[in-house]
């Protein structure tokens, strides 16, 4: 039974896809039922990368939707509108989705998934965290039976990109962020990546998927890159760290009625250099899960670009094409595994009262008794010193780089604004996490 495809978008990851459906062989079986109908494009004088079925282009992206012969609709636009209309549009007239647009299923899953219920009907989006890396379907069925205690990723390349070079070259941030777009790594506005909030939509999915119930995306607490200086990676290099932009997300507990208490966030850590992920590089991708009774399952590989995203693009449509095919086109229901029902209530915690290990450089003067004065600082507060190390620029000023032991936030930003009031201290230059 073949599938018929409208595909919304043709930029890097539609162009990627468009090749595959129309180069099936030696793929399995099932991507020759996949049958490119229409290809809805905002600008139809562009010129084009690949030959495309003549009379498949327009620029009218609902009648792309609408068309009868269309039987699943795979957004690639991006971007929150038209996107979230478009799919809503589909999901009204009974089709299944597949996108790999974070943004509109981080923003707006509540609305889509409520639809995509009701009308039942998929949405998938395997293609929406981490490229072509499978870590969609694992966490909705793969790793199904399991406790999931916390993820750690890395799920942004373009960051990871800049983070190594800045590391391994002593490079400065704009450098090579030019170096990137330069590249075609990063966008032009490269905003969302540089200020982890691609991230945190990702981790957002990841977290609703991991949990069973919708996170709230306004409330992950996100920081991004731009503000960090090549010395802050050298500093952790000597102390054994690496600097990634990492997204988190843990399961600290729950509440009485069941809702699951969750610390999700996106910041630059320092990540121990024996640690699974430290060794993720470039624009490569990876994603730690830790469930019970499971252990650790790490996932890698390409985070981005036409045809790893395409992949990811593509296996979603199969399995719709497998559901189809065991249906006989009967309403059978939802296989709720695939689907990803929501079972029960998140909650963010309280940022201020979650507990994390932190890494501070402080520019200090140079003065008999200054570190015993920070220590001071710190001790007030119960935060204990994990490491501290001294280093001087020149004979009036010093910098010390402190990594503290595991701390409530709310005790170490107290701790943090009692150094800044000390006349010995001149500036709290860098704060990161450690992992
Ligand atoms: N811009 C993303 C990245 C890829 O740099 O990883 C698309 O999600």
């Amino acid at each position: 039974m073949s599938l018929g495809v409208g595909l919304l978008g043709l930029g890097t990851v539609g162009t990627g896809v468009a090749e595959i459906l129309l180069n099936p062989e030696g793929r399995q079986p099932l991507v020759q039922q996949l049958r490119l109908r229409k290809i809805g494009v905002r600008n139809l004088k562009k010129p084009r990368a690949i030959p495309l079925p003549p009379s498949s282009l327009t620029d009218q992206l609902e009648a792309v939707v609408d068309n009868p012969g269309v039987d699943v609709v795979v957004e690639m636009l991006g971007g929150l509108e038209p996107a979230r209309r478009l799919i809503l549009r589909a999901i009204g007239m009974g089709k299944p989705v597949v996108t790999a647009n974070k943004a509109v299923i981080a923003h707006h899953g509540v609305e889509i998934n409520a639809a995509a219920a009701q009308a039942g009907v998929y949405v998938l989006m395997e293609a929406a965290v981490g490229g072509g890396i499978p870590i969609i379907e694992p966490l909705k069925q793969s790793l199904g039976a399991n406790r999931i205690q916390r993820i750690i990723g890395i799920i942004n390349g373009t960051t990871n990109y800049i983070l190594t070079r800045m590391g391994s070259e002593g490079a400065a941030f704009a450098h090579v962020l030019a170096d990137a777009q330069a590249l075609g790594y990063a966008e032009a506005d490269p905003t969302a990546d540089v200020e982890g909030h691609d991230a945190a939509d990702k981790i957002t999915i990841m977290a609703g998927l991991a949990y069973g119930g919708l996170v709230q995306r306004q409330q992950v607490p996100t920081e991004g890159i731009r503000h960090l200086q090549a010395t802050d990676l050298a500093y952790a290099d000597q102390l054994g760290y690496t600097l990634k932009l990492l997204a988190t997300a843990a399961r600290l507990g729950q509440d009485r009625d069941g809702t699951q208490l969750l610390d999700v966030h996106v910041h630059p850590t320092l990540v121990p250099k024996d640690h699974p992920i430290a060794g993720v590089k470039g624009v490569n991708n990876a994603v730690l899960v830790e469930g019970e009774p499971v252990g650790q399952v790490m996932f890698y590989g390409p985070g981005a670009g036409s045809g790893p995203t395409a992949s990811a693009v593509v296996a979603d449509m199969l399995n719709i094409a497998a559901i189809r095919e065991v249906a006989h086109g009967s309403h059978a229901g939802l296989d709720p595994l695939l689907a990803a029902v929501s079972w029960r209530q998140c909650r963010l915690a309280d940022g201020q009262l979650t507990s994390h290990s932190n890494y501070v450089r402080l520019k200090v003067q140079d003065h008999p008794g200054v570190i015993g004065q920070i220590g001071a600082c710190f001790g007030a507060e119960g935060v204990s010193i994990r490491s501290i190390i001294q280093v001087d620029n020149n004979p009036e000023e010093a910098e010390v780089v402190v990594v503290t032991q595991q701390v409530q936030e709310a005790r170490f930003r107290r701790s943090l604004a009692a150094l800044e009031q000390l006349d010995s201290v001149i500036s709290v230059a860098c704060c990161l996490r450690t992992l």
